[in-house]
């Protein structure tokens, strides 16, 4: 699908963006563990997520969704069964990596394939760890998707990850509650923690310092009312929407504010973005608040270091906001998003360039020149990617000419609503 973006001349409104993709992931995955009925209010109704909920019923989960609420069946961690057809985790990471660590301590064989993407991805990360746990693994081209798991008794490990990565954290700790002895995972830059607040509401014996997660496995895990709030990453959008299209007020509601999550809020904030937070609270174990955005002038900033997992996702969108602030931008320390959908490094460097941005792509992130760069529509390509392809829509917003963005579809991935919210916002 082909869609057409046009100039606005402003942003305004107040919207309810996405529900939270990653904690709608766990809802489902740890919910797998605890017998009995889970509930979940706002969960995400999108492409990624509605294949971990077919992956969970094919281990033997029933999942119903009744008046926007859903109803998570489990028969308890030991009572899953063997699937009898292959695990489609679609386009999702966070399907694969996590269910590799739930499948890892179960007493049978699964077969876990996505889409071209998706194995395309390397999956050596949780493979390796979780095989010296005990799983048993066969992939192709050794780690890469599909990948056959075996599970049955493991050991407990401590595990230093060479990358911060919140799903190989997770995958571990799914593991590590079925395996004999505790697992500690250290991680140097602190990665989303959803999985450890999840686990522990759920009466895990988790202890967390600051780099470093154990789990000592044993406790019973009870069933959970959970209740989702909505995806700072989907946010990322329209806060940066609202600070760059000229006289823009938008009231974004009830977003999940982690502090493992909002590196977008410190570098917008650093480049003069006018932001606002309104009601700050915890809602279902995490902190969620109202973000009110307008219009400023941005300057330009340099990213990098520990701070990426805190916005690596915001990064594409990060680059349109940098295409207009004053002086020249740098992000590094960012290799993390050539593993991605899809190489997020040169899909964002290629398109924003045909679109006019003055910018560059280096081996471990980007180079904008805000002074140099004029939006002006084109043909642009998403390659499949979610958040390239809302990236370049909201650039398209500020282009001269009408912004043509090919496979547009894979918004449904993870914000099925995207383009009806920028239709209501739009003037
Ligand atoms: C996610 C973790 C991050 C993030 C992804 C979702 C999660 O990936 O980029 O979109 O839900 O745990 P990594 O664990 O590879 O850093």
């Amino acid at each position: 699908m082909r869609s057409t973006v046009n100039k606005v001349s402003y942003l305004r409104g107040e919207v309810e963006v996405a529900p939270d993709k990653s904690i709608s992931h766990r809802t489902v995955i740890l919910s797998a563990l605890a017998e009995g009925r889970s509930r979940v209010k706002n969960f995400l109704q999108a492409e990624d997520t509605l294949t971990t909920c077919s992956c969970l019923q094919s281990l033997g989960l029933s999942i119903q969704l009744q008046d926007n609420e859903l109803l998570i069946d489990s028969p308890g961690i030991n009572q899953l069964r063997e699937p009898e057809v292959v695990l489609d985790c679609g386009n999702s990471g966070t399907t694969m990596r996590l269910l590799a660590g739930l499948l890892a301590g179960r007493p049978f064989t699964a077969v876990l394939s996505g889409d071209a993407s998706l194995n395309k991805r390397p999956m050596r990360r949780v493979l390796i760890p979780l095989s010296s746990m005990g799983m048993r693994f066969m992939a192709r081209q050794d780690t890469y998707p599909p990948i056959a798991v075996q599970g049955g008794s493991l050991q407990g490990i401590e595990y230093q990850m060479p990358v911060a990565s919140a799903q190989v954290k997770s995958a571990l700790l799914l593991a590590g509650l079925q395996a004999a002895g505790v697992t500690t995972v250290l991680e140097n830059a602190l990665s989303r923690d959803h999985t450890e607040r999840m686990l522990a509401a759920m009466g895990a014996q988790i202890e967390r310092q600051p780099g470093r997660v154990r789990v000592v496995p044993g406790a019973e895990l009870s069933p959970q009312d959970w209740e989702v709030p909505n995806d700072i990453s989907s946010a990322a959008f329209f806060l940066v929407a609202a600070s760059i299209v000229p006289n823009s007020e938008i009231l974004l509601k009830q977003v999940g504010v982690n502090p493992t999550r909002d590196g977008i809020l410190d570098v917008l904030r650093s480049m003069g973005a006018d932001l606002e937070i309104i009601n700050p609270h915890t809602a279902g174990g995490e902190p969620v608040a109202d973000i009110l955005v307008r219009t400023a002038p941005l300057r330009a900033v340099e990213i990098q270091g520990d701070i990426m997992p805190r916005l690596i996702d915001e990064l594409p969108v990060i680059a349109v906001a940098m295409a207009v602030a004053d002086g020249t931008s740098v992000v590094r320390d960012a290799e993390e998003l050539r593993v991605k959908e899809t190489d997020r490094i040169a899909a964002i460097t290629s398109e924003l360039s045909r679109l006019g941005v003055a910018i560059e792509a280096t081996p471990d992130g980007f180079v904008v020149d805000g002074t140099k760069s004029c939006l002006r529509g084109a043909i642009v390509n998403s390659f499949g990617d979610h958040r390239i392809a809302m990236s370049l829509a909201i650039a398209g917003l500020i282009a001269d000419q009408p912004t043509y963005i090919e496979n547009a579809e894979a918004v449904n991935v993870s914000y099925p609503e995207f383009w009806n919210t920028i239709q209501t916002l739009s003037r």
